[in-house]
């Protein structure tokens, strides 16, 4: 079994503790959060268990825990990160890891240092979407990958009781809490690597948003991909929109759901053809299976899959949206995430 400590119980603790208590080889054995409602609620919601102010107090508490899942918010994760690492606790951390990349790089070595693992929750990637999207380039049922549209439209409403409300003052909301899903997965799902960006980053004059909330970026990648990429949390319609759709040598591929709904089409195909997906319950199915992951590599020494290394590729990503939105020019991704390793 796997005994873990289930820091930060916000909207998506809730979904952890559940994929914790269901998984068979876990025992969610303790709770930290500052704020005693959260605890209160956890508590009612997923049955007692000790609850702490803070992950230290947890760690000065009981001395029998494998691994910490940590879904606090991004902002000061380093000692938190530091002080179960020296532990040896194995380390399962929401996305982003940090908002600023020489953070994100130290928590990476300072878990490399500790000898433990630090998986990154990205939960996307677990999709059956993703996997059947990834069967379909892999089989080259409609040729190579070219390029891409992605498109991301949504009216967030950041004061709802349901969602976090801290993006509402952060810098940069849309790209460190939303792109960051959808550039891991295109380094995923088409195996290339980000060379060159070109970005804007705005907020439309009705934004709730204190910070850039829209952003459109086009992304060169190194297999020759090129992805126009349209994320906006700021548009004027509350119902949601996605298309993800990638343009190969002989037709197309689209996915029009975020969780769901895949089709491909050859070029003189007059419709899309469906593919099947299995039933799915959204921030659970594919956590489960996130999870899942991070179990059988820390008990039967499976790869470690979303590892932080790998993630500070992706932040590199944000950053130079960042960069070139803020200097109105292209930015090279590998310089930065050069200097992030050097
Ligand atoms: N992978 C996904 O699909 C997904 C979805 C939603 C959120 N997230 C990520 O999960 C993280 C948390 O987001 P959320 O929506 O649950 O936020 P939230 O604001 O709803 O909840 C955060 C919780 O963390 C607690 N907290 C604050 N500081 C803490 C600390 N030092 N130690 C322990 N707990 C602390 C807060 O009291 C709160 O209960 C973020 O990194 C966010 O990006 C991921």
């Amino acid at each position: 079994m796997l005994k873990v400590l289930l820091a930060g119980l916000g909207v998506r603790g809730r979904h952890w503790a559940r994929v914790i208590k269901g998984d068979a080889r876990a025992d969610l054995l303790a709770y930290a959060d500052p704020d005693p409602r959260a605890c209160e609620r956890a508590c009612a919601e997923f049955g007692h268990r000790p609850a702490f102010e803070s992950v230290e107090d947890a760690l000065n508490s009981l001395d029998d825990i494998d691994a910490l899942v940590l879904a606090n918010p991004p902002m000061a994760r380093e000692n938190i990160v530091r002080a179960a690492a020296s532990r040896g606790l194995h380390l399962l951390i929401e996305k982003p890891l940090a908002l600023d990349l020489d953070e994100a790089r130290r928590s990476v070595e300072i878990a490399e240092t500790a000898g433990v693992s630090l998986m990154v929750g990205l939960n996307f990637r677990y999709l059956d979407v993703t996997k059947a999207l990834m069967g379909l380039l892999a089989d080259e049922r409609v040729g190579k990958p070219a390029f891409a549209r992605f498109t991301y439209e949504r009216w967030r409403d950041g004061r709802r009781a349901d969602l976090n409300d801290y993006p509402l003052t952060m810098r940069h909301p849309m790209l460190w809490e939303q792109s960051i899903h959808h550039f891991d997965l295109m380094r995923y799902v088409y195996g290339q690597e980000p060379v060159r960006i070109s970005c804007r980053a705005w907020n439309p004059d009705w934004s709730m948003y204190a910070h850039e909330s829209n952003v459109a970026a086009l992304i060169e990648f190194d297999g020759g991909m090129v992805v126009n990429y349209h994320g906006i949390w700021q548009g004027n319609w509350a119902v949601p929109g996605f298309e993800w759709r990638s343009e190969c040598s002989e037709g197309i591929i689209t996915q029009r759901e975020q969780f769901s709904e895949l089709y491909y089409a050859r070029r003189d195909d007059e419709k899309l053809t469906p593919v099947s997906l299995p039933a799915h319950e959204r921030w659970i199915t594919e956590t489960r299976a996130l999870f899942e992951s991070f179990v059988t590599h820390v008990l039967d020494g499976a790869a470690l899959e979303c590892s932080g290394h790998d993630h500070l590729m992706s932040l590199a990503m944000l950053e130079a949206c960042i960069r070139s939105s803020e200097q109105n020019s292209a930015v090279n991704v590998r310089d930065i995430a050069s200097a992030m390793s050097g």
